[in-house]
């Protein structure tokens, strides 16, 4: 059972003292003008919810056959929309068209340069050429034997050709599935096996700070890869749409794999958008959990746009002139939603950018905020402590008067970081918004809508239209204001998840039984006494460094996967820049001596295992680990030696954690 945390390591009363109110100029155009406003309309969102939900299905989405029920739930599962039809990518492209929005910026798009001293590819796709490439892609989709339902593997660089894919599936009624392309060969391979996919699309490389990713030659070991019985994991795949992106040499195998270039080119632009259920699936997104192999989330049709949409244009207070930027990789839920679905299905101008903050220098967003005017900006915690230490000199660069918008995603934002990037990004004009949410929330759920709700620096403060969270106790009953507990969502919401795919009992298990009758988010919270919730990051088996999540079970089984490792434990420790850093104890087996590249080897064997996002920061190297006497390790423990002083000089010596063990309380 996850464990409550005494205290919050994220705020203190100094700070939550610090309120800010919405800037009087923001307030006066933005979406919702108050906190009154506000409250008059969650309390209308909560107290008749299908009322509510229905009427913003009605206005925001357009329907080919309108539902006959807004909502069916027996918990665990949710069905929105009920019997009603619609498509995703009409939704984001085709219903614009007919509008003063058919020659807007759907998309802008930059990419990493291709060395120093050369600027980035650019690309502007308007909605009339988005939909026009849709279309093309969509008939290829087809061309290459996909239908509706069949599962596609997306395995792309920050290329519009990643949207492009992924609007194209949602066009056909296919399924897709986006893998980050910081996943291993063994991760395409397990997500193909899990979800059973007919396609792969991918490119030859992609670029990050300089260097060729090489996406192609993962995906052909992918398909080499067997189970344990010799089988290949990846039978279901029938064929490779490959990009020429970074132009590097690949193998290419007649038949099984296509270039997408001389497929589009043979493909008509006619490719009517297929009528889907509300509840038809629309995408599974694999993510960490606290044991075994990643999850795939399954989010649909209907309700999944809905609340992409409505939360989209609240919380970013969208307006038809913006310059939308969130500078996540679409192999992260926040991709799918707010670079993709939320932004394109309101008309917004939506930039993406392939590479990294900073290559090749470390102005590199500050130089695209003031190239195009970006007015909203939305990126992670991580990304702003790392600008925070790399100096102000580089902000004070660029003109960044373009911004209004400042947003935060993916892991507690500390105040220090908040106050920076309010002063100096944000010139104290610009709200921000700290958005709690997670790849199964499908979208935003708690975070100051700006303009109306005051801001507290560490706080993602209150819950969207609709969503009712609670802080509780083991038992589940609600924990009094200013007490620590266990976040969970006490109603349906139409962006929920609707299950993980293929599996409804671990589904059940993982999110339902924590708390009766509730969604278990896996986070330890706390309500201030305004109600304001503080979330103080996962009380599960789960990490969260950079802003990405990671299974502590996932990296100790790659760990004792090598040959030369018996026992392994993988714990936290705070780190200034990435939130937290992976620490990983290990034991090896009799007769292996650690040397000194023994390390090394063991976080490259993790890289090729699950990925480089999943590497080791420190391995430390134990005679065994510290176990209660029923054989339990004491992760406790372990968190707290990690998070001690930091190992320096000879990393080969085996410690002795018994010893410490020893001295720790019986009942860890
Ligand atoms: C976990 C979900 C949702 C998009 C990116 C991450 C943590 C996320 C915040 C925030 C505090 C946050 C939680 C959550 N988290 N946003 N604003 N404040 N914590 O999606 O990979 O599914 O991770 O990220 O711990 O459970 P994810």
């Amino acid at each position: 059972m996850a464990q409550i945390p005494a205290t919050s390591s994220i705020e203190s009363v100094s700070t939550e003292k610090r309120v800010f109110a919405p800037p009087k100029a923001f307030s006066k155009t933005a979406q919702v003008k108050s906190l009154a406003e506000y409250r008059k309309l969650y309390k209308e969102s909560i107290t008749a919810p299908e009322k509510f939900w229905a009427k913003q299905a009605k206005q925001e989405l357009v329907w080919s056959r309108p539902w006959k029920k807004v909502l069916e739930w027996k918990e665990p599962v949710a069905k929105w929309f009920v019997g009603g039809q619609l498509n995703v990518s009409e939704n984001c492209l085709d219903r614009h068209l007919g509008t003063a929005r058919a020659n807007k910026a759907a998309l802008i798009w930059e990419g990493e340069p291709a060395a120093e001293d050369r600027p980035g590819e650019r690309r502007v796709l308007t909605y009339k050429q988005l939909h026009h490439e849709v279309c093309r892609f969509g008939n290829v989709l087809k061309q290459a034997g996909a239908t509706k339902g069949d599962r596609v593997l997306i395995y792309l660089p920050m290329v519009p050709e990643a949207a492009i894919a992924m609007l194209a599936c949602a066009r056909i009624g296919a399924v897709h599935s986006v893998v980050f392309g910081g996943f291993s060969a063994q991760s395409v391979a397990d997500r193909i096996f899990d979800s059973q996919a007919k396609l792969v699309i991918t490119a030859d490389g992609g670029f990050r700070r300089g260097a060729v990713v090489p996406l192609k030659q993962n995906v052909d070991a992918a398909l080499e890869l067997k189970n344990a019985q010799g089988e290949l994991l990846t039978k279901s795949i029938e064929k490779v749409v490959v990009l020429r992106r970074a132009g590097n040499e690949i193998n290419f195998q007649a038949g099984r794999d296509l270039w997408w270039h001389e497929e589009i080119a043979k493909a008509s632009a006619n490719c009517p958008a297929v009528p889907m259920d509300s509840e038809a699936p629309l995408f599974i997104l694999y993510t960490s959990g606290s044991t075994g192999k990643p999850k795939g989330i399954l989010h649909t049709t209907g309700g999944y746009l809905l609340y992409a949409k409505l939360t989209a244009r609240y919380v970013f207070d969208l307006r038809e002139e913006d310059v939308y930027w969130c500078t996540a990789d679409i192999g992260w839920v926040t991709g799918h939603s707010y670079v993709v679905y939320g932004p394109l299905a309101n008309g917004a101008t939506s930039l993406m950018y392939e590479g990294a903050p900073n290559f090749p220098e470390a102005d590199r967003f500050w130089s695209i905020v003031e190239r195009y005017g970006v007015t909203t900006l939305y990126t992670a915690p991580t990304a702003i402590r790392a600008f925070m230490k790399w100096g102000v000199e580089w902000p004070k660069k660029h003109d960044l008067s373009s911004l209004r918008l400042l947003g935060s995603v993916g892991e507690p934002i500390n105040p220090e970081a908040w106050i920076w990037y309010y002063e100096t990004i944000g010139g104290k004009r610009c709200p921000i918004v700290d958005t709690w949410w997670q790849t199964e929330t499908g979208g935003i759920m708690i975070s100051p809508l700006p303009g109306a709700i005051p801001t507290k620096p560490g706080s993602a403060s209150l819950p969207f239209f609709g969503i009712v969270p609670e802080v509780v106790d083991d038992a589940g009953r609600p924990v009094p204001r200013n007490s620590g507990g266990k976040l969970v969502v006490r109603k349906p919401w139409p962006g929920m998840l609707r299950g993980l795919w293929g599996d409804p009992k671990r589904y059940q298990q993982v999110y339902w039984t924590e708390v009766a009758g509730s969604y278990f988010t896996g986070d330890g919270c706390r309500q201030d006494k305004d109600g304001y919730f503080w979330i103080v990051g996962r009380i599960d088996d789960v990490l969260n460094v950079a802003g990405h999540r990671i299974g502590t079970a996932e990296v100790e089984s790659a760990l004792v996967s090598h040959q030369k490792v018996a026992e392994a434990a993988v714990v936290g420790r705070p780190d200034d820049l990435k939130g937290q850093a992976l620490v990983a104890f290990v034991t090896l087996k009799s007769g292996v001596k650690v040397d000194p590249g023994l390390q090394d080897e063991l976080r490259q064997h993790v890289a090729k295992e699950i990925g480089p996002v999943a590497k080791p920061d420190d391995i430390r190297f134990a005679e065994a680990l510290p176990k209660t006497r029923s054989g339990k390790i004491m992760r406790r423990l372990l968190k707290q030696i990690a998070s001690g002083a930091e190992i320096k000089g000879d990393t080969t010596t085996l410690e002795d954690l018994n010893v410490l063990a020893k001295l720790a309380a019986p009942d860890e």
